[in-house]
């Protein structure tokens, strides 16, 4: 909730108090720069002992409401006819509106069976952006690049006012089934709260045009709805004729408008896992086989049945506003204050992180020198925060080999759900302007190990001249060695 203070500045206010906490801990810059190299400067490698602040992802890391946990423990464990599934399959219905669904081990599961299910080898999909695990899952199946990108002029640019930069062209959709045939065309993917190009929101409208430009020619659409209360937040925020509407009411018309949605469970949910969902019965009957074998059970879909109870509370929870407000809220006051210190950062402020545009952060760095992997390592050093690269280590190289360089090169510090407090935030603010002022410190990365499918989880690079070391000592002698 953001409220008003006397002297006229809002701030984002938790509606929560937190009744169990976890202790953290900050190691010396030395400590950090070593376990950097240690990880081989990819973030995902690092150890949670190293890491104050975790701000990797907002995934499966949100802290879990007292009536989530209540749901944690109340639950049936069978393997088949659970009564857990059962009270999941109920939210679902209640929240978003579908009469069938499935659980699956979690999103990118979801994005596998579709993939299966509906891929034919030379098909494409239109997206309004990639995330990660799609695109991967829509090539495999179709043999070859296969994820369309129709995004719009705007989504891009990073400094920017445009409040929906996640729509997709309509022009741009109408040429692409043009160009490949509707045969060719196995959906069309929409993605609430586009991750990849800063947790950006598509409109209503928008949404309302694409999916009807598919249907009018009979072809399947899907709603990735991992991040969708954080979509229906802003577009409610955002967009005339919403602003009396419920984030609750926006999320089932969002829902009623696509053939089949799925998400990521650790995301809105605030649990892990994930589901398929759909009023189709033909479309849920052509993937239901093949749940068993990649995932388990019909009622539990490779998920443990506590996860399942986790799962039914949070999809309750999730479109109450103090619950997918929360992140954008906070997201809000970050990218302000980052503003304020003059960082480049990504506006307006979206769902899921502050993201740091890391062309202008550090321009002396060329693309080959991985410019978002050498700024996310650096802020590590810099702070003990752990955030991810989403630029070119990110991106999977060419078919040829050569390397693909991302549309833009960005370091995300993501704000998990109901986590982190403001002094916290305020601590993230102070070190990444400090890192700003020593950013002539920070170089290029370059390959040690590199895996030859998503590269950037279990990747190795190795900085370029040991910048790691100098950035440390630059650190030191501002604040001494204790921190
Ligand atoms: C938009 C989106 N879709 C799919 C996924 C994949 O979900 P999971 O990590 O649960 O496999 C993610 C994960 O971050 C995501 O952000």
């Amino acid at each position: 909730m953001r409220f008003k203070l006397s002297s006229g500045k809002e701030i984002p206010v938790e509606m929560h108090k937190a009744r169990m906490v976890q202790k953290v801990f900050l190691v010396p810059a030395k400590e950090r720069a070593e376990a950097m190299k240690g990880a081989g400067y990819n973030t995902f490698l690092l150890k949670t002992k190293d890491i104050f602040l975790d701000m990797l992802t907002d995934s499966g890391v949100n802290a879990m409401s007292d009536h989530q946990m209540a749901g944690f423990i109340d639950t049936d464990d069978a393997y088949a006819g659970s009564r857990t599934f059962y009270e999941f399959a109920d939210a679902v219905q209640d929240v978003l509106g579908y009469k069938y669904v499935m659980n699956v081990h979690q999103g990118r599961a979801a994005e596998h069976l579709l993939a299966k299910t509906f891929i034919k080898n030379g098909d494409v999909v239109a997206t309004n952006y990639h995330f990660t695990t799609t695109r991967v899952h829509i090539d495999l199946m179709s043999g070859g690049p296969a994820c369309l990108e129709l995004y719009t002029d705007d989504a891009l640019k990073t400094d920017s006012q445009v409040l929906f930069k996640g729509n997709m062209s309509p022009d741009r959709l109408k040429d692409t089934i043009k160009k490949y045939g509707k045969e060719k065309m196995a959906y069309v993917r929409m993605e609430a709260s586009t991750n990849l190009i800063g947790g950006q929101p598509f409109s209503m409208a928008n949404y309302k045009e694409i999916t009807k430009i598919a249907k009018d020619l009979g072809i399947l659409t899907v709603l990735d709805g991992s991040l969708i209360c954080e979509n229906a937040y802003m577009i409610k925020e955002r967009e005339k004729g919403y602003e009396n509407k419920t984030v609750a009411e926006i999320v089932k018309e969002l829902c009623s408008l696509v053939d089949i949605y799925y998400m990521s469970g650790r995301k809105n949910t605030c649990c892990r896992g994930g589901c398929i969902a759909t009023n189709n019965k033909e479309l849920f009957d052509r993937i239901s086989p093949w749940l068993p074998a990649y995932e388990g059970f019909y009622t539990y879909g490779g998920m443990s049945q506590r996860e399942v109870g986790m799962m039914a509370v949070g999809m309750r929870e999730m479109t109450d506003p103090e619950v997918a407000g929360c992140s954008v809220e906070q997201v809000r006051y970050f990218v302000g204050r980052l503003k304020d210190e003059g960082i480049p950062v990504v506006t307006p402020p979206g769902a899921l992180g502050c993201h740091i545009d890391a062309r202008k952060f550090a321009p002396h760095i060329p693309k080959e020198g991985y410019i978002a992997g050498a700024v996310t390592a650096a802020l590590y050093i810099a702070s003990g925060i752990r955030a991810m690269e989403r630029g070119t280590v990110s991106m999977e190289r060419n078919p040829d080999g050569s390397e693909a360089y991302a549309d833009v090169e960005l370091t995300r510090i993501a704000v998990p759900r109901r986590v982190y407090t403001m002094s916290q935030l305020e601590y993230a603010v102070d070190r990444v302007a400090w890192l700003h002022k020593n950013r002539e410190l920070i170089g290029g990365l370059t390959w040690k190990e590199e895996p030859p499918v998503l590269r950037f989880f279990v990747g190795k690079l190795d900085p370029i001249n040991d910048w790691g070391t100098k950035l440390a000592a630059a650190f030191k002698k501002d604040f001494g060695d204790k921190i």
